[in-house]
């Protein structure tokens, strides 16, 4: 069954925003289209929505919300990666923008298609991908890829401690015969680690989470899309980022903080000589969902939002002979 998406921490990704008639906003992540459709709402009448997403599925369903009267040509939708932010914002003459949102993961309608093979509660192919145009589905890198490399993936990826005995077991297994579904592999991480052993989480929630975000290169992609959101942002431009997973939250925390870094000097040194440029400042602190989110949506439960602003650039020149005691 393919259930609806609720969309995770909306008044506080929309609030971040601080969406604007007139505005220009990217939403990195259609998904279900609901955080796109509250930007729009909440930047009536004129405010425009460039809405992104690598699933063509996602961009084909988005169109029935282009259709609505109300919203008509204040929602333009692209099948891309957000990797490309940068280039389409620039293709769709928005720049600079005022705000920009991404929603990391996957939705609901990806989750609950067994043919896209992300859930190990369905069976399908592994395929994994959001993106079914390019890229090599997951069941190539189970099946070939060397066992050193494959544990890699899964124990950076998806910070699976047994990532070794889970790898000698799928080994095990594709010597005799492909792993090519869903369950396949589930059954046999499932196997490997003994079953569930007391634990509310599914043994092969790992495993999963690991192989899709190295299939979808996703750590590669949030890197680019950071990168890419400072030369398309206004100053005073917001960027916006919720996360579900540790290593994608530590990417985003990373880049905050060293953009919004003031000074890169070496700690000993008495005087600063960086003349290091600050091109974010963060807003707040990240936020969590409360207790009733999480109950009305648990999949809500490790989603954390963390947003900065655009700081403006400094005219070239200004601040060069500006050796600051630190
Ligand atoms: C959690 S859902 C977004 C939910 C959406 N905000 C909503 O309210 O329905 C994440 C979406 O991002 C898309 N996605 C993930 N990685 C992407 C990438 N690198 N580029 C573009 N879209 C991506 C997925 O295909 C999925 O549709």
């Amino acid at each position: 069954m393919i259930g609806a998406h609720l969309p995770v921490l909306l008044p506080e990704a929309v609030a971040a925003l601080t969406p604007r008639s007139g505005g220009r906003y990217l939403d990195g992540t259609f998904g279900g289209g609901g955080h796109t459709r509250a930007i729009l709402d909440a930047s009536t009448p004129d405010g425009i929505v460039l809405a992104l997403d690598a699933d063509e599925e996602a961009i084909v369903r988005g169109r029935a919300l282009a259709a609505d009267q109300a919203i008509g040509d204040r929602l333009r939708l692209v099948h891309a990666n957000f990797a490309r932010l940068a280039e389409v914002v620039q293709e769709q003459r928005l720049v600079p923008l005022d705000g920009l949102l991404l929603v990391l993961g996957l939705s609901s309608f990806q989750l609950g298609s067994a043919e896209r093979g992300f859930a190990f509660r369905l069976t399908g192919p592994l395929d994994m991908r959001f993106d079914r145009s390019e890229g090599q589905p997951a069941s190539i890198l189970v099946n070939t890829l060397p066992p050193e490399d494959l544990t890699q993936i899964l124990w950076r990826a998806g910070e699976e401690p047994r990532a070794r005995r889970i790898v000698r077991a799928i080994v095990r297994e594709r010597e005799r015969a492909p792993i090519e579904t869903t369950a396949q592999l589930a059954e046999i991480v499932s196997d490997a680690v003994g079953g569930r052993r007391g634990s509310d989480t599914h043994p092969a929630t790992r495993t999963f989470q690991a192989l899709r975000i190295a299939t979808n290169g996703e750590l590669a992609a949030l890197e680019q899309a950071l990168t890419g959101a400072l030369s398309v942002l206004a100053p005073g431009g917001r960027l916006a980022v919720i996360s579900f997973h540790s290593l994608e939250d530590r990417i985003v925390k990373e880049f905050v903080r060293r953009e919004s870094a003031t000074c890169v000097c070496p700690p000993e040194q008495p005087i600063c000589t960086c003349d290091q440029q600050p091109r974010l400042r963060p807003v707040g602190k990240a936020i969590k969902p409360g207790p009733d989110e999480i109950r009305t949506n648990p999949r809500s439960r490790s989603a954390i939002l963390r947003v900065a602003e655009r700081l403006p650039d400094r005219p070239v020149g200004a601040g060069e002979n500006d050796r600051r005691v630190r």
